[in-house]
């Protein structure tokens, strides 16, 4: 993952002060309105019967807030959070390990779960489902199974990929909640919020520019404020404005729809290289250097919801908006186009 890159949703160091910036309410919480209004029903009416609130699946791309919602679910529910994640939960034991020291009502937060392996996601079926644990004792002929309760907790997972989650893990999820990009003026409050939390001078031109080169994510739009602030400080200026955003993130090689060098490097490279596609996954990945995993879940998400790209089933395609963007001229007639798709 490009940790560097100035618009990538990954976290950096600068996580501590993001945490920061994080709503801990959902009252506080802009966007994603319906998912809001769900959670907002199903936490009330779990608490009015006293009972652990069902298990909940939240997807979508990268830093569009996942991690915060688990966070502000446990806060709702007046319950602990532990967190971990799929990758990190190499063996059925080690999830046996977290399972049994849960306290009932607990939230446990597991991030990228479309990354448990198999025989993990086995020994979470039963506690998902029937709150308890199957552990085989000894083995051989002599080898029995026990079966451990476990106190009544709720599975909050996130992925970027609802897609790759098994049926059966997907099918256990009583609250399945999809994150979408946000819109402008969204990201524009968020901003401005963060802009209050971080004592940074900003005017409505300056919060809209950012807001508007954000791609949507709020992750994004709290890192360019930070990053523009820089240049003020630099600049001796006190005052975000449109003309200063605008000026940093000029330099920073954000353009006025959020791409960065990478996003253009990727098109110009399925348009000069591959004469617009179709072009595989890995070969597009191979040419621009990156993992065909970074490509799925960080730069496409955003050039699909811009209509810059296509998937289709001989490879990636760069649409006429996407020569467009880029002022390069779609010499591909709309026949040739049309066969393609
Ligand atoms: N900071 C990051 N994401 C946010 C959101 N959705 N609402 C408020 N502040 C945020």
């Amino acid at each position: 993952m490009p940790e560097e890159r100035v618009v990538s949703p990954n976290l950096t160091e600068e996580e501590m002060e993001e945490q920061k910036l994080r709503p801990s309410r959902l009252c506080n919480y802009i966007g994603q309105e319906k998912v809001k209004a769900n959670l907002e029903v199903f936490i009330k009416a779990a608490r009015q019967r006293q009972e652990a609130l069902d298990h909940v699946l939240l997807y979508g791309p990268p830093g569009l807030g996942k991690t915060t919602l688990a966070n502000i679910i446990a806060m709702e529910m007046k319950a602990q959070i532990k967190t971990t994640s799929g990758p990190a939960i190499e063996r059925p034991g080690d999830l046996a390990a977290i399972l049994t020291n849960l306290q009932p009502g607990d939230i446990l937060f597991v991030d990228e779960i479309h990354r448990l392996n198999r025989s993990v996601e086995e020994v979470l079926y039963p506690a998902m489902e029937d709150y308890c644990l199957d552990i085989m004792i000894g083995k051989g002929p002599s080898a029995r199974s026990i079966r451990l309760d476990l106190p009544r907790f709720t599975l909050v997972g996130a992925t970027t990929r609802a897609g790759n989650l098994t049926a059966p893990l997907r099918d256990r999820f009583g609250v399945i909640s999809r994150l979408d990009f946000y819109k402008e003026e969204e990201l524009v409050t968020i901003v401005k919020r963060a802009a209050r939390i971080l004592d940074i001078g900003i005017d409505e031109t300056g919060a809209s520019e950012i807001g508007k080169r954000a791609r949507g994510t709020p992750r994004i739009a709290n890192r360019l404020l930070k990053r523009v602030r820089d240049f003020a400080q630099v600049k001796g200026e006190k005052l975000i404005t449109r003309e200063l955003a605008n000026y940093a993130l000029n330099i920073m090689e954000v353009d006025n729809l959020g791409l960065d060098a990478i996003d253009r490097q990727m098109l110009l490279t399925i348009i000069e290289k591959f004469k617009g596609g179709p072009v595989g996954l890995d070969t597009l990945a191979a040419s621009i250097s990156e993992e065909t995993s970074t490509i799925e879940d960080v730069y496409e998400p955003f050039l699909l919801q811009l209509g810059f790209i296509q998937r289709t089933p001989r490879g990636r395609v760069a649409t006429s908006l996407a020569y467009h963007h880029l002022n390069i001229e779609d010499e591909r007639d709309e026949k040739t186009e049309s066969t393609l798709w």
